[in-house]
């Protein structure tokens, strides 16, 4: 028979592949340390551009040739959002045990979706924890997911399948009248898609307007559901924003959970980054109804610094959980002994099968920090938001544009001169950005651009936010002078 010269795609040299993969770790390391000293952004260069089109790669090429190309082409053209001065949309910054907890996770390298093994056990261990937080009772269920866009929409999916099962087999056409769903105007574009991809459609989901602290108006809410009703529509649905993703702000969600167990409705909270402040006895008392929710979506990865990617869900009543998405194929039945005799099956609790090992990173920091570490980080983030406010009302070239509620500051310049200030500020962002100076983003209130700022950061000191409003007053001066000698 003919020698088959079998392979696999292990290191060749073990000794070389240890030495580069160290060296690997020692660049990280020193690229963290020294990031401060790193522009905030920088775009890709061309050249990298180009270089990052290439074909695909027939034959093979050594790591280390592989590893310089990441270090000139990738590593410098990064997003920016582990650098102590980004704190645009809602992006956390990650830490260096999350950095060593994905190589862990990666060697072991499970698919996280059932069985008797140790790393379905830490997830369950992460959500309890998350339980423990939002004080869920203990029949609560959860599961990890990317980001708080699937955590939202798995959370209504359990609601729509838990309340109509129907929907399951037969579809939403089995329905009698279209389900409705109530939120507020200033509630997270995720939703928006959660709620065409459940086939409710958004036409049916109300946007209800706000306040001018941007809480969404009860009274008009009831008024929306009661006229829904006598319509014949089925009211299925409250989603209540704790955190709004531009301003911040908080709704009644006391009073939302009482509207939706009066009107025998799901009630749903977005809580991204805005439900983690619950920890903190000042933001206990507006943030406690969550507990009551049916359901919750926070991430991991925004205010808890936990790397990319780790959300979470929470539902209060774990069977309804179970039988939201059940279903079992021939080749996935539990046995009593071996790898399929857990009775934990995170598959069965969303849609994926295949799933990574996301829970360890959020495990090893939570246990490296503890929940004391994490109430002084958001502490501090809180503090920082109201110091930024501080010098913004102190600046006369500057305008607070919203309340202050949480970690985000919307501001912007206004010189009295400015009649375009929409264009002013967008250029002044972009210029901040493009000088790598601090990676804000923007919003819009009422029809004005606003410079945004969401701290989620914990490399942040308050000297940052001294340079960020130095360098707005500056690089506004610049531009209306500028625009002031072409007119
Ligand atoms: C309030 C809110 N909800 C949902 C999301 C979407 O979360 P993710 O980006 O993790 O998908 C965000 C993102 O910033 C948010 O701020």
């Amino acid at each position: 028979m003919e020698r088959v010269v079998e392979e696999n795609l292990d290191p060749k040299d073990w000794r070389e592949f240890e030495k580069l993969s160290h060296q690997m770790l020692d660049d990280m390391v020193q690229y963290i340390k020294t990031l401060r000293d790193q522009p905030v952004w920088k775009p890709p260069s061309s050249d990298s551009k180009r270089f990052l089109t290439e074909a695909l790669p027939t034959s093979p090429a050594p790591l280390e040739q592989v590893y310089q190309e990441f270090k000139e082409h990738i590593l410098p053209f990064t997003n920016g959002n582990i650098h102590p001065r980004f704190w645009g949309w809602v992006q956390g910054t990650g830490t260096m045990t999350g950095v060593v907890a994905e190589m862990l996770a990666s060697t072991m390298n499970p698919s996280t979706s059932f069985g008797n093994h140790a790393d379905i056990l830490v997830e369950r261990q992460v959500v309890n924890w998350a339980k423990e937080i939002f004080e869920m009772p203990q029949e609560a269920s959860g599961l990890l997911t990317t980001g708080g866009s699937t955590a939202n929409l798995l959370s209504l999916a359990v609601g729509r399948n838990s309340m109509f099962p129907e929907v399951r087999t037969k579809g939403m056409k089995s329905l009698p009248a279209p389900l409705t769903v109530y939120a507020s105007t200033e509630t997270h574009s995720c939703l928006d898609k959660s709620i065409e991809m459940l086939g409710i459609g958004r036409d049916y989901y109300r946007k209800i307007p706000v306040d001018d602290n941007y809480q969404i108006r009860v009274d008009d809410l009831n008024r929306q559901i009661e006229n829904d009703r006598k319509l014949g529509f089925i009211p299925f649905c409250i989603i209540g924003n704790a955190g709004t993703v531009s301003t911040g702000s908080i709704d009644n969600l006391m009073e939302l959970s009482l509207i939706a167990k009066r009107e025998r409705m799901w009630y749903h909270i977005d809580g991204a980054f805005g439900a983690v402040p619950r920890i903190l006895p000042d933001h206990y008392n507006e943030l406690k109804a969550i507990e009551y929710a049916d359901s919750l979506a926070f991430d991991f990865h925004k205010w808890f610094y936990i790397n990319y990617d780790a959300c979470c869900f929470l539902i209060r009543d774990g069977n309804r959980h179970k039988e939201a998405f059940a279903y079992t194929a021939n080749y996935l039945l539990s046995h009593d002994k071996g790898i399929m005799a857990g009775d934990i099956n995170p598959h069965q609790l969303g849609i994926e099968l295949s799933r990574g090992f996301r829970s360890l990173k959020v495990w090893m920091n939570l246990k490296q920090y503890g929940i004391e570490t994490y109430r002084r980080l958001v502490r501090q983030n809180l503090d920082q938001a109201q110091f930024l406010g501080d010098l913004i009302t102190r600046e006369s070239e500057l305008q607070l544009m919203a309340p202050i509620k949480l970690n985000i500051v919307c501001y912007r310049f206004n010189p009295k001169d400015s009649n375009d200030a929409n264009e002013l500020n967008k250029q002044i962002v972009m210029r901040l950005h493009e000088d790598g100076i601090a990676a804000p983003s923007f919003t819009l209130l009422k029809g004005q651009y606003c410079i945004r700022v969401a701290i989620t950061n914990h490399r942040s000191t308050r000297q940052d936010f001294v340079e960020l409003v130095k360098n707005t007053i500056r690089i506004g001066r610049e531009l209306t002078k500028r625009s002031a000698i072409i007119a």
